[in-house]
């Protein structure tokens, strides 16, 4: 069976989007279907390439049995035709997202918004807790968990 590939796209791909894939596997993986699936993430800017996710994000994923693990990386115009689905976590990720790929000569990858898949959490966009506080993370992570899950069934319907 060919697998299903997914990148998870915010600003710095230090926050929502590394959250956003640590919790898409442990949810796979719970499913038993991790071989099903190719996962990954990735930030529209560039200054955190290389860096390991905020600790403020790992430490409160990690509270909740989520270990985040990937290390930053730009999006790349292969991403356009490697992927399958990617899913922005804001308005502006997402026309960034939309401009390159007119750009690119890769047109497949379908291009939407995580928090449009969203049981309870019902927004457009997963907010951005880069400059606030503690609580910002919390929040962050539940709309995620919900977000996710919502996503998964929708592509499973
Ligand atoms: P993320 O959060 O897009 O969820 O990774 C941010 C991380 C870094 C910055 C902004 C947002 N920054 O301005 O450096």
């Amino acid at each position: 069976m060919k697998k299903t590939s997914v990148l998870f796209v915010c600003l710095g791909n230090i926050c929502r989007s590394p959250a956003a894939e640590a919790i898409f596997i442990k949810l796979i993986k719970e499913k038993n279907q991790y071989s099903n699936f190719i996962v990954d993430s990735a930030g529209t800017g560039s200054w955190h390439e290389g860096k390991k996710a905020d600790s403020r994000m790992r430490f409160a994923a990690k509270r909740r049995g989520i270990n985040i693990e990937s290390i930053a990386r730009q999006i790349k115009i292969k991403d356009f035709e490697n992927f399958n689905y990617i899913l922005a976590m804001d308005n502006s990720n997402f026309e960034n997202l939309i401009s390159l790929q007119k750009s690119s000569e890769y047109k497949s990858a379908k291009i939407t918004k995580l928090q449009l898949y969203a049981n309870t959490f019902l927004a457009e966009e997963v907010p951005d807790p880069y400059y606030g506080g503690d609580d910002g993370f919390e929040r962050v992570l539940d709309i995620l968990e919900d977000s996710v899950d919502g996503f998964l069934k929708k592509i499973q319907s």
